[in-house]
């Protein structure tokens, strides 16, 4: 394993792009699902670079290890940092507040701390382990601070730092007892990039109001450092989706489902992490409003909500699930008949084939997030519908909204108007669903997940 100040690129994330195998693979590393993973691993590896991050477990880290041709950097993080930090700081102040306030966020200098001295242990292992005047792709919220620690450090690397999530306005933002801190940190990369041009915009405005950035011929200027902000929405990789769904064992799987599932109903689909944000029990509500009108719809449609585990240590996501779960037992009770359930609850992940199946096994996907930077359900969904046929609902609030305008948009927080939404999508002419649908299609394969990574690192290297 190559020494000190050896990868040329570095991509910097809360977690690696693998995972420790369980049961009979106990001990070997398998590769994190998801389009992100997919995205930049074919650019790590043709850098011949590496990726820097959390194994996802607590202790002493692994030393360096190379899987599927990239080098692995694993930073530790112990058990306290991982209550104060991940589910402190990051979970519990930053992820509530840029969603729009969804829950009450909480701001404890015993979590603020932490999140300092992880975010330099993130920012030293990278300036040891970067080649001279190497490139630098940090991710995420989990590590806003790691852009100035970095230039700090190593003033030679070029720095890009991507949110993935969203960047909120200043009635929000402006509470944050460590805004200037954080906004600071960002200002020490070269590029920063979020998902959609309101994102930019807040934090452009957050960048002049609370720091001494000034903006000169469209870049931001402080301390004679020149930063790029801009949007890259992040997209998915199309062609896979588009081909996975045609594969013979994933249409002969779509269809038993449909058998198994749907019993002659249409599906409804919802696929999220269980996570406050995406709008799961207010769609359950509408679904319940739904039936209360048309009783009878009981017998038209089912709606299956897969709902992966998600922070399960964090209390907001453990009421979360216990809320859910009880009112999928009020609507089967009040609604279901013997043998026919309303809604069908999957709480775990699935293989990725089988979600492609149900993908391709819903009339309807229902997407409605209270906030999201991007939703790549969404465009997953669009993906696999290469027939065009299917109806996707989407929350107005999800940053794919802004891409995907065919679709029927809607405000996640109305019940009522959810409710209608629904019943229209259940009923919509297969024309107007093709002509909405093969739209969308024609979006996402123009901006796809490589075309997401191509843009963001043209802005990096110019
Ligand atoms: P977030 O990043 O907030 O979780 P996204 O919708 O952008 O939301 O991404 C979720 C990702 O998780 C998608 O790539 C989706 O395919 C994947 N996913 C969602 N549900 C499951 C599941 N039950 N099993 C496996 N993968 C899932
Ligand atoms: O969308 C934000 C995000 O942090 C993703 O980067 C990640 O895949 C997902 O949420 C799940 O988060 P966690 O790493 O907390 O399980």
């Amino acid at each position: 394993m190559p020494a000190k100040h050896e990868w040329p690129f570095i991509i910097v994330a809360n977690r690696l792009p693998v995972v420790r195998g369980k049961g009979k693979s106990e001990g070997t590393w398998r590769r994190s699902p998801g389009g992100l993973v997919s995205a930049l691993t074919p650019i790590v590896q043709n850098s011949g670079g590496a990726w820097a991050g959390w194994t996802g477990t607590t202790g002493p880290a692994p030393d360096p290890f190379v899987h599927d041709k990239i080098t692995h950097l694993p930073v530790p993080i112990s058990r306290t940092q991982l209550s104060s930090f991940y589910d402190g700081f990051c979970n519990g102040t930053i992820w509530p507040l840029y969603h729009g306030a969804v829950r009450e966020p909480n701001y404890h200098r015993r979590w603020w701390r932490p999140y300092v001295t992880v975010n330099r242990r993130f920012a030293e292992i990278t300036a040891k382990s970067a080649a001279p005047d190497a490139s630098v792709w940090v991710h995420d919220y989990h590590l806003q601070l790691v852009p100035a620690l970095l230039r700090e450090m190593r003033p030679d690397l070029r720095i890009g730092f991507f949110l993935h999530i969203p960047f909120p306005p200043e009635e929000l933002f402006g509470r944050l007892p460590w805004r200037r801190q954080i906004l600071e940190g960002l200002l020490g990369a070269d590029v920063v990039g979020f998902q959609t041009q309101g994102d930019a915009q807040n934090f452009l405005r957050m960048a002049k109001r609370y720091t001494e950035a000034r903006i000169e011929g469209g870049w931001l200027h402080i301390h004679g450092h020149m930063v790029d902000v801009g949007s890259f929405p992040v997209s998915t990789d199309f062609e896979h989706y588009n081909e996975m769904a045609s594969e013979p064992q994933v249409v002969k799987r779509s269809l038993q489902l449909h058998q198994q599932v749907g019993q002659g109903r249409k599906i409804i689909l919802g696929v999220d992490r269980l996570d406050y944000t995406k709008g799961i029990d207010v769609r359950l509500r509408a679904f319940q409003e739904l039936l209360a009108r048309r009783p009878d719809a009981v017998r038209e449609c089912v709606f299956v909500q897969l709902a992966v585990p998600s922070r399960g240590r964090v209390g907001e996501y453990r009421e979360l699930r216990k809320h859910v779960e009880e009112l999928v037992g009020q609507i089967n009770g009040e609604f279901g008949e013997v043998g026919l359930t309303p809604v069908q609850y999957l709480h775990r992940e699935l293989p990725f084939d089988e979600l492609i199946a149900l993908y391709r096994s819903a009339e309807v996907m229902a997407v409605t997030p209270l906030a999201d930077g991007m939703n790549l359900v969404a465009k997953e969904y669009v993906a696999t519908r290469f027939d065009d046929t299917g109806v996707l609902i989407l929350s107005e609030f999800a940053g794919a909204a802004e891409e995907l305008k065919t679709a029927l948009q809607v405000n996640p927080h109305d019940v009522d108007g959810l409710a209608e939404t629904i019943n229209m999508a259940l009923s919509l002419p297969e024309k107007e669903a093709t002509r909405r649908m093969s739209r969308m299609r024609e979006v996402v394969s123009g901006h796809t997940v490589y075309d997401w990574a191509d843009s963001f690192m043209q802005a990096l290297s110019a």
